[in-house]
This record gives C-alpha cells, structure tokens and sequence, in this order.
C-alpha cells in the first residue's frame, strides 16, 4: 500500500533525497505520464509531492484535473524559489502547498498537514451522507485595540479554508470600527446590517444574502458600513446567525473589537476555541491578564483556549517568560512581527495567500492546525523559554 507518491524527474535531486522519501514508504516516479499510470493503480493515495522541476503548467493542470477525479489526493509542489504570483496561481488550482527546495522541514510539514486534511476530508466524505460538516467557532480577542486581531483572523481564515478544501465563514463582530472589508478589499454593500430586517425568522437564504464570498472557500460576513448600525445588531441575532451558519462550515472565526460586548459575549459562549492575543507591551499584558480572569469567573474550559503571542520578535525588555507567567496560560504560537504584514495590509492580501512561506504565515499555519486539532502546542519550545528567559527569535 502506498499513500505518498513523489514526483522527480532531476536525477540529481533524487539521489540526495530520494532515499529520504523512500525511507517513509513514499513511492517514486520520474514524469508526468508515470505518476498518471501510477495513480489509478494506487487509489489510496493520499500525497502527491513534485519536484521542483516539472514546468507549473504541466502540474496546473494536474492538479485542477485531480482535484475533480480524486479530490483527496494533495498536491505539494517544490520549487527552486517562491514567486508570490505563482504560488496564487498554485493555491487557486487546488495546489495544497508550495515549499522551497532547500526547505526540508517545510516540505515534511506541508506534506504532515496535507496528509492530515486528506485524512479528515476522506471521513467528512465517508460521512457526508448521514452527518452534515458542525462548524467549529473559533474567537479572536484581545482587551486592546491594534494588537493584531484583525490580521490575524484573515490568515486564519484563509489557513483554515487550505486553498478551498475547508468551508470557511469570517465573521467581522467589530460591529463600529471593522477592518475586515478594507483588509480584504471587499465591497461593503452586503454585511450583518442585512440581517437587522430577518431577526428571529433568519433562514439560509436570508443569511446568504447578507455573506460576501471571498476566495478559495471563504465566506465574509462584514461588519456594518457605519458605525451606527452595529448597535442593532442584538446578542440574540448573533446568535441566530452562528447557528444557522455552522452546518453550512468547517469554520467560523470570528474578529472582535477591544471590548466585550454582548456580541462577543454571545460569540464567546458557543466558541470551540478562543483565542486571546497578546502583544509585548504592558498595558496588552494589563488586559490579556483580565480577559483571561473574565473567561475563569464564565467557566470557559481553559482546553478551549490557545493563547497567541503577536509580535514575538520585538525587543522591549518584556521576555515570553514574563508574559506567560503574567497572563497565567502558556502560548499556544509565537507570530513574529514583520514588515511584510504592514505591506499585506495595506495591500488588501493575506499574506498567508500571498507568501504561504513566510515565517508569519508559518506561525499562522500551526495556529490553523492547532484549531482543526492536528497539532497539539510545542511544549519543546515553551521549556526552552521559561528557562532561558529569552524573546522568540
Ligand atoms: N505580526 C505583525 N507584524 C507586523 N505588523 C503587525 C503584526 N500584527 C499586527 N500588525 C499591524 O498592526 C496593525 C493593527 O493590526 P490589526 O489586526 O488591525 O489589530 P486589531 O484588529 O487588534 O485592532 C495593522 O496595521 C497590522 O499591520
Ligand atoms: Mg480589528
């Protein structure tokens, strides 16, 4: 039985690592035609791995004609280097992931998540006929404003839709001030003010009406285009709305403001996770520390909660121990601070999306993985910074 196929046609580059794969039960061809043989005589094969030599048109199509005749097959592509414009162009043929050759720890992780989601897609479609898909609620927060929620949900959304083999619905609960239209660069027109009219008779079609769809399986559902409206968005309408939407996804994550309105509250109620976000600066730490009392004193289940540490990388006297300690949970993930995420921001693109390969992309994707529970915390990591004291990188 083989589950991981990879494709090599650089005799050079098979004899360094093709004993690597071979190690693992991977099986090995060296063109396009011989993996097309290959396939149907493996059906059970989960990933496809190819080598950074195969022209991107030839796995384009592939991977676009695959995705139709066996959507549980993977495709991770290597390349020599990352062109952002290819790596779209990949992601939106159903490419799982691209890695750069001389990354051999990024290759085994894009091809550990790959396999994971084939696995969780193949008991989703087993069950599909008895069970619909129970989206997962997933919480972001944090008690100040400009910490990185914002940021942080989108890539979360786009991580968790991995290229369009997950429903994912983004919620933007920042009723006044959300940022998830201009981040996202979606017209505002259709967003939760829509639903103020259908409240208590919601229906599917009600709820489709007011959903802006993004990309590879994301669905945005936007906050009010003024600040004014947000105040009818009642508890019991959000309420209302997360129940009608989770049969319809795999997740829903939801953007907050820096207070915890009845909203949140509502939202935070029937969470799986909650994801509270701390950046290395005292007055954050002040009411990350709160938030976290709040969710005590609601006997939220502190399995639920995966403490994110934004800006990791910055140098401002306050060390990940510190934090850690100061806030009573340990960090989930550590998401450095870069320029790059500015630069996406303003742009209006996930940099998840757009440079899948960056280490706060990378961040974001063991966050993603943590929530669809295919990951537990690096407690390796965690050891090693309460006892050195240091900052993360
Ligand atoms: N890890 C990071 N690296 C660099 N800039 C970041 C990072 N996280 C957040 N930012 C920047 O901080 C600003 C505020 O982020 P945002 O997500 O809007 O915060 P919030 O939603 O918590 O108010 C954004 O302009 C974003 O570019
Ligand atoms: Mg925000």
């Amino acid at each position: 039985m083989s589950l991981y196929v990879y494709l090599e046609p650089d005799r050079e580059r098979l004899a360094q690592v093709g004993p690597q794969f071979q190690s693992i039960g991977c099986d090995i061809v060296h063109s396009m035609a011989d993996l097309e043989a290959h396939l149907p005589r493996y059906p059970e094969t989960l990933l496809v791995v190819v080598g950074a030599t195969v022209p991107l048109d030839e796995v384009l199509m592939f991977t676009a004609y695959q995705r139709l005749q066996r959507p549980l097959i993977g495709v991770v592509l290597v390349r020599r280097e990352l062109d952002p414009v290819d790596v779209l162009r990949c992601l939106r043929a159903g490419v799982r992931e691209v890695v750069e050759e001389s990354d051999w720890d990024g290759l085994r992780n894009a091809s550990s998540r790959s396999v994971d989601l084939s696995k969780a897609l193949g008991t989703t479609l087993r069950t599909n006929s008895e069970q619909t898909p129970y989206g997962r609620v997933i919480t972001i927060f944090a008690g100040k404003g400009g910490c990185g929620r914002s940021v942080i949900a989108v890539n979360l959304a786009t991580a968790l839709a991995a290229g369009g083999g997950r429903r994912v619905l983004l919620v933007d609960l920042d009723l006044q001030f959300g940022d998830v239209a201009i981040m996202l660069k979606l017209p505002p027109e259709r967003n939760i003010a829509g639903a103020i009219a259908m409240a208590g008779r919601l229906d599917e079609p009600g709820l489709r009406s007011i959903i802006t769809p993004y990309k590879n399986g994301i669905d945005v559902l936007l906050a009010p285009s003024g600040p004014a409206q947000g105040e009818h968005v009642r508890r019991e309408l959000v309420v209302e709305i997360l129940d009608l939407a989770r049969p319809n996804y795999d997740f829903i994550v939801v953007d907050t403001p820096a207070l915890v309105t009845d909203q949140v509250l509502a939202a935070l109620d029937i969470s799986d996770w909650l994801i509270p976000i701390v950046t290395p600066d005292l007055p954050t730490l002040k009411s990350v520390r709160l938030t976290v009392e709040m969710f005590d004193m609601l006997d939220y289940s502190k399995d639920r909660r995966l403490l994110v540490f934004n800006r990791s990388n910055t140098e401002v006297g306050l060390t990940a121990a510190d934090i850690e300690e100061a806030v009573g949970i340990p960090f989930a993930v550590h998401v450095p601070s870069s320029r790059e995420v500015t630069i996406s921001v303003n742009r209006a693109e996930p940099l998840y999306l757009t440079n899948p390969a960056h280490p706060f992309s990378a961040a974001i994707g063991r966050l993603a993985d943590l929530c669809t529970g295919t990951k537990t915390a690096d407690t390796q990591k965690r050891r090693f910074f309460s006892r050195s004291g240091k900052a993360n990188r």
